[in-house]
């Protein structure tokens, strides 16, 4: 097993190790074994399409679609609340670009929820945009944080309320190419 490095330097900013990869991986296992599970049934005619949220989830998208054996569209929107180690509470991004979700079965995928506005705000949207069905598939959670009613359907693991990167996370702009997860020194 490869050692995480000790510590790392992003801008001003000190990271420790936090998840390792292998970790990170076996979570996403287990999260794509219940998709696989749960959409079994899906045909190319009602292919549920798994929507990368940009830029975040990326490392993420990309690990679980080796995993998902279900016909399925896979599609990506740029969403951004987060400036710095904060969130702005201000979600951008649009998801309507040239794409019709009227009647589709739509897999969000996402980095972390945090405060959720991201989640609440595009589940809204695709509902908005016809979509038939909407399912969360987040990474990470941060349960102490998290206070909205969307239900988050699948969830590979929980951390407490602290800044991390890593795995496709960044601390503005930096940090998202690191395999394993680090969190901010406190
Ligand atoms: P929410 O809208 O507050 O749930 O925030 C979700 C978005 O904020 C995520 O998709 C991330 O891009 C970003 N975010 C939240 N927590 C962290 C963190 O600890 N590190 C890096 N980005 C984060
Ligand atoms: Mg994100």
């Amino acid at each position: 097993m490869e050692i995480m490095e000790k510590k790392i330097t992003l801008h001003d900013k000190s990271f420790v190790p936090f998840i390792p990869n292998e970790e990170i991986e076996k979570a996403i296992d287990a999260v794509a074994e219940q998709l696989n599970r749960d959409f079994a049934d899906a045909t190319e005619a009602d292919a549920p399409i798994l929507l990368c949220t940009l830029n975040g989830a990326v490392m993420f998208a990309a690990e679980l679609l080796k995993r998902v054996s279900f016909p399925c569209i896979f599609k990506a929107a740029k969403m951004s609340s987060y400036v710095g180690t904060n969130s702005t509470g201000v979600v951008q991004g649009d998801l309507a670009a040239g794409f019709n979700y009227k009647g589709k079965r739509v897999i969000v995928i996402e980095d972390i929820v945090d405060t959720g506005n991201t989640i609440v705000a595009m589940t809204k949207q695709l509902k908005a945009l016809g979509a038939k069905e909407v399912k969360v598939c987040t990474l990470l959670v941060k349960p102490d944080v998290y206070d909205k009613d969307v239900k988050l359907d699948y969830v590979a693991m929980e951390i407490p309320n602290r800044f991390i990167v890593g795995f496709g996370l960044d601390y503005d702009d930096l940090g998202r190419n690191i395999k394993d997860i680090y969190v901010l020194e406190s």
